[in-house]
């Protein structure tokens, strides 16, 4: 009895120590300990954030999982409120912050909390920065597997510099490749070496110094497949190409006919006239609600599309139904020529509007939850209000009152004088 409870004791402390050991804690003495070509996955806590217990069991796994595979990547966790010279030197501002430290690079991710998520980011940023594709099959298998792809054809050149520098800082969204002119494939016409071609939206693009301006720009604007499902992240992460992005927003889960139809249409759209519009427009359908209600302040109808402007939180709606594609089209064209206005934007008004939707919001939903605690709350904020008046009149009383003292010519002098 007492040897089987002493086993059982025992193989929970080696499970202990054995779930320990797939993720470091690291303090500040890590920036100096660390090796040079060590590669770090690093995660920033701080003890009271809800989101960091949530992932904690995710790290863990994310931990044995690298180590079974023999990946060369370390992975560890960190206090940030207590490794404050860490935390700094990877500007740490929010938690948790997920991190790669590789060479003198370091990457964050900004995706999803979710162990595949996490992983595909490690294995991609912590693999080659540019892969090279060496047959016609390998070349096909990573095609099947990615929507966009950013190709080098060529030997050694100024543009490869150009190239890898580019992906040494983007490899933290897309996949950079190499290959030999003959790895292409058949129907890829290039006409001159070396060049980076791009392949998306099952078609492929010539970069062009000239008409698409710098590689990492271009890259940067083009790294979004022109029409994909839409969740906030993407969203986010689309803003930052520049450009304005066509949304649909449909319903969460059973979708109407309706709905099913508007997303056809915006499908078509985006590719039967991608020439025309894939420089200003990416497309997209979204089925949360949360981000748009918030944008525009009140209620969205579902299905609707929208034009956002992600760099100023500005939106477009159109003037009518959109329900054919000539309608889709004039939106478009409307929001391009101007003829259709910005409304929200980021200003001040706007900000401080959002702030008051958001608290309406807030009170809105508490009291049709827990009624008792949102008329509990309110009234104790209201009480708050009520007493700070009251010392601020107090106080200003008493400030009007030395005022008197100092007057040259009071109420209470001017009696004086007229007794005299
Ligand atoms: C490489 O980048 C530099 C600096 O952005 C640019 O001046 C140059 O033209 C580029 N070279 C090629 C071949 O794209
Ligand atoms: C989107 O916002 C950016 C930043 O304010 C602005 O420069 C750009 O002109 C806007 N685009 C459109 C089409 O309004």
């Amino acid at each position: 009895m007492l040897t089987r409870r002493n086993s059982l004791l025992l193989s929970v402390l080696l499970c202990v120590s054995v779930v320990s050991t797939f993720v470091e804690e690291l303090d500040d003495s890590f920036l100096e300990a660390r090796g040079e070509n060590d590669i770090w996955l690093i995660e920033f806590y701080a003890p009271w954030c809800s989101f960091c217990k949530q992932l904690e069991p995710v790290w863990h796994q994310i931990g044995s999982e690298l180590k079974s595979l023999g990946s060369p990547v370390n992975v560890g966790k960190s206090d940030a409120t207590a490794n404050t010279g860490l935390a700094k030197e990877f500007k740490v501002r929010g938690y948790p912050a997920i991190l790669m430290w590789k060479k003198n690079m370091k990457y964050v991710y900004s995706g999803r909390r979710s162990k595949d998520g996490i992983m595909e980011f490690t294995e991609r940023v912590a693999g080659p920065t540019v892969r090279s594709l060496n047959s016609l099959q390998l070349f096909q298998h990573v095609m099947k597997r990615h929507d966009v792809m950013f190709v080098y054809v060529g030997a050694t050149s100024q543009l490869k510099g150009n190239f890898t520098s580019a992906a040494e800082l983007l490899i933290v969204h897309n996949f950079f490749f190499s290959a030999a002119r003959d790895v292409l494939p058949k129907d890829v016409s290039v006409a001159s070496l070396p060049t980076v071609v791009l392949f998306k939206d099952r078609t492929y693009f010539i970069y062009n110094e000239e008409g698409d301006g710098d590689l990492m720009s271009c890259i940067n604007r083009e790294r979004f497949p022109n029409y994909c499902k839409m969740d906030s992240y993407r969203l986010y992460a689309t803003g930052e190409s520049g450009k304005l992005v066509v949304l649909l927003l449909v319903e969460e889960n059973e979708q109407s006919e309706q709905s099913v139809r508007y997303r056809g249409l915006l499908e078509d759209v985006a590719s039967q006239h991608r020439h025309i519009y894939s420089r200003n427009f990416y497309f997209g359908f979204m089925d949360d609600s949360d981000y748009l209600t918030g944008l525009m302040m009140g209620d969205v109808v579902v299905p609707s599309f929208v034009v956002v402007n992600l760099s100023n939180d500005g939106f477009f709606l159109p003037r009518g139904s959109v329900d054919t594609e000539k309608q889709l089209l004039d939106f478009l064209n409307g929001v391009l020529d101007g003829s259709i206005q910005c409304q929200g934007g980021n200003g001040v008004v706007q900000r401080v509007g959002r702030l008051i939707h958001e608290t309406k919001l807030l009170l809105t939903s508490l009291f049709s939850q827990v009624p008792l605690l949102g008329c509990f709350l309110v009234g104790f904020l209201l009480a708050i209000v009520v007493f700070f008046c009251y010392l601020c009149c107090k106080a200003r009383r008493t400030t009007s009152d030395e005022d008197d003292d100092d007057a040259p010519v009071t109420p209470s002098l001017q009696r004086h004088k007229k007794s005299d």
